[in-house]
């Protein structure tokens, strides 16, 4: 196991793309769900680590808009992976103190789905130490485009006007709105690109890339990305 030092600069909200489990299941002549289940490991992993790093958002891009174009067998296997884990997972993040909140568009998910993001959210409200956010049916754009729906009928109602719209209302009528925005954006898998994850929310988030597929990454991965976020200098558009 690798030596693990202390980091002094500590992101407050990591959000992570898991990406990689198809390829990793490939790679061993096992179909594309297996990837998925090795896939859980490493989330209880690195919300383990998460914790002991003293990181107090964590938000992971579990599901996407999009993903609901693939077969339907692989998207059946990650709906019941997680209410499967939600069963297998709440008492230990209860003990943890994480808390566990679904970021997304509810309505496309089966009864039963909603029945575990209702379990899991309300088991876990009391947890304090970290704050553990799916991204389930989740898109930027779709995000985006709600809140402007909603922006325009406040503006319809006469509730709000058209030029008291500012960067901070848009963030606060963001499925977002109750996180800060991500300090680090880790995307696992190899890809460079954000596939519409955060993007409003990225505006000023290091973004950290690496080839370790998600199955693979694991605790020493995450204290990795951490130290390369300590040696980062953010600039905010500033001069130092
Ligand atoms: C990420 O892994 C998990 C989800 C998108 C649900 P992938 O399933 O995208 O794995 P690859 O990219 O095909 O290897
Ligand atoms: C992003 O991965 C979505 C999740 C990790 C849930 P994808 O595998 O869906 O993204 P692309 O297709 O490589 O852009
Ligand atoms: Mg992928």
């Amino acid at each position: 196991m690798a030596e693990q030092n202390n980091i002094t600069k500590i992101p407050t909200h990591v959000a992570i793309i898991m990406d990689g489990n198809g390829r990793w299941a490939k790679m061993r002549g096992k179909e594309r769900p297996e990837g998925h289940i090795a896939g859980v490991e490493s989330v209880r992993k690195v919300i383990k680590a998460a914790v002991a790093e003293g990181v107090r958002y964590l938000t992971l891009y579990t599901f996407s808009t999009e993903n609901w174009g693939r077969p339907q067998e692989e998207v059946d296997a990650i709906m019941e992976l997680f209410c499967r884990s939600v069963i297998a997972e709440t008492p230990e993040l209860i003990k943890e103190g994480v808390q566990i909140r679904i970021m997304g568009d509810r309505v496309a998910f089966s009864e039963k789905v909603n029945a575990y993001i209702d379990r899991i959210e309300g088991d876990t409200a009391a947890g304090e130490v970290l704050t553990v956010v799916l991204a389930m049916n989740y898109s930027s754009r779709y995000e985006l485009t709600a809140t402007m729906k909603a922006l325009a009928g406040k503006i319809a109602d006469g509730a709000l006007k058209a030029e008291d719209i500012t960067a901070e209302v848009i963030s606060e009528n963001l499925y977002s709105k109750d996180y800060p925005d991500p300090d680090l954006i880790i995307r696992s898998g190899g890809e460079y690109r954000l596939s519409n994850f955060l993007l409003w929310q990225a505006a000023y988030s290091e973004l950290y890339f690496t080839p370790t597929l998600w199955p693979d990454f694991d605790k020493e991965s995450f204290h990795e990305a951490l130290e390369a976020y300590a040696g980062r200098q953010r600039r905010f558009g500033l001069v130092k």
